[in-house]
């Protein structure tokens, strides 16, 4: 199917900026694009679409969620008002043990069924890529279920879905230790669930809470025996030398890096890694640390944005929302923020084939209704979005 987007703004993200043409078109044929520029060059298509001066950009990626999950943590947020910390109330057997609980409890079924709203929130504004973490499961049976879930909501939504294995997020009550727990995910979750094609990536919590550099540094080498790329939750309570670690073992993106000094500044740096910032577990936490955007901009460090949809510290489905979050609490630029959840997103995920508009690239779009690009970080709130096109679909 051949068509032509016209009479358009473009923000191709090509380069660095935002790489606008104001008359622009984009050409697509079996779904990657063909063209995208100025209108005067456009190719002579059959079905032609006028976008009335709208805007295009590439269709949203969001590069680090954890929506499949079952139940909510809404008591918790209560109990976080009344003072208790994150710490404490994981601690205390909440947090992350207790959505696994009910993540457990639920049928692959029913996962996919309380998490689709959560992606239809995200396709609404745009999203054509979304990352999906397991994590809540927490066992062999109950992470392949989380996966299964995941890859299964590919195919009840045109989106793409790439799965990323988080057996390193919490210790599961049946381990009284971490090491020996971590031994499991290395020795028998792992292998089995690449075995069975359902993990594109490999994540862990590096955190007091959560997992030690060198219990982290073992599941990465697990990673790199089987290929398959590896990125961290790194400093995001506190500063372990997490991104560090992860650019060591050459991560595709280490996330959160609150607590990140210019150490682990400069070893991203040199090795490529993508800073993952995610805003929504910033403020939800009422976290005070900001992250050290200055440092990461001196250095080159690539940055991206995504919503960390969790029930724990970022119930958030909205990458718009992300975006001003970013550009009020970290002060982002308006280009950060919209590459954020585009190009660089896409660089988080190592995919080469989305988050900008170059011929080659699949043809995934967001039309929005705004007059100016700006408008998409400033509003709280308030959707433009026009259209979205998959694949040319
Ligand atoms: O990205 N930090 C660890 N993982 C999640 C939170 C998970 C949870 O609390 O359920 C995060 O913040
Ligand atoms: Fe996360």
């Amino acid at each position: 199917m051949n068509r032509l987007w016209h009479n358009a703004r473009l923000m191709t993200l090509e380069g660095r900026g935002l790489g606008i043409v104001e008359d622009g078109a984009v050409a697509c044929e079996d779904g990657a694009i063909t063209y995208a520029g100025p209108s005067a060059g456009a190719p002579k298509t059959a079905e032609r679409i006028d976008c009335q001066g709208r805007w295009i950009s590439p269709g949203l990626v969001d590069c680090h969620t954890h929506l499949v999950y079952a139940g909510n943590r809404a008591r918790e947020f209560e109990l976080r008002l009344a003072g208790a910390s994150y710490e404490e109330i994981a601690r205390s057997g909440g947090g992350i043990v207790s959505t696994m609980k009910a993540t457990r409890a639920a049928t692959e079924d029913e996962l996919v069924a309380t998490s689709l709203p959560r992606l239809d929130a995200l396709i609404a504004e745009g999203v054509t890529t979304v990352e999906i973490k397991s994590g809540y499961g927490l066992s062999l049976t109950d992470e392949r279920k989380q996966l299964r879930a995941a890859r299964r909501l590919a195919d009840l939504r045109a989106v793409a879905v790439t799965t990323t294995f988080l057996g390193a997020h919490a210790l599961p009550p049946e381990f009284a230790d971490r090491d020996a727990y971590v031994t499991h995910v290395c020795d028998t979750m792992l292998p089995a669930l690449a075995a069975e094609g359902l993990v594109d990536a490999v994540d862990a919590f590096c955190e007091g809470i959560g997992f030690s550099p060198a219990q982290v540094a073992r599941v990465f080498e697990v990673a790199r025996t089987l290929g398959l790329p590896v990125k961290l939750h790194a400093e995001q309570l506190s500063d372990l030398g997490g991104a560090a670690l992860a650019a060591g073992h050459g991560a595709l993106s280490a996330d959160h890096l609150e607590y990140l000094d210019e150490a682990g500044v400069a070893a991203m740096a040199a090795s490529g890694t993508v800073a993952v910032l995610l805003p929504g577990a910033f403020y939800f936490t009422r976290e005070e640390k900001r992250p050290p955007v200055e440092a990461l901009r001196a250095h080159g460090v690539p940055i991206a944005l995504a919503t960390d949809c969790n029930p724990g510290t970022s119930p958030l489905t909205s990458p718009l929302l992300a975006m001003n979050m970013a550009a009020t609490l970290f002060r982002l630029t308006v280009e950060e923020c919209i590459a954020g959840f585009t190009r660089e997103a896409a660089r988080a995920l190592g995919h080469s084939d989305v988050g900008t508009l170059e011929p080659g690239k699949a043809c995934d779009l967001a039309i929005w209704d705004i007059g100016q690009p700006a408008e998409l970080v400033y509003r709280m709130g308030f959707n433009p979005l026009h259209a979205r096109i998959r694949r040319g679909q």
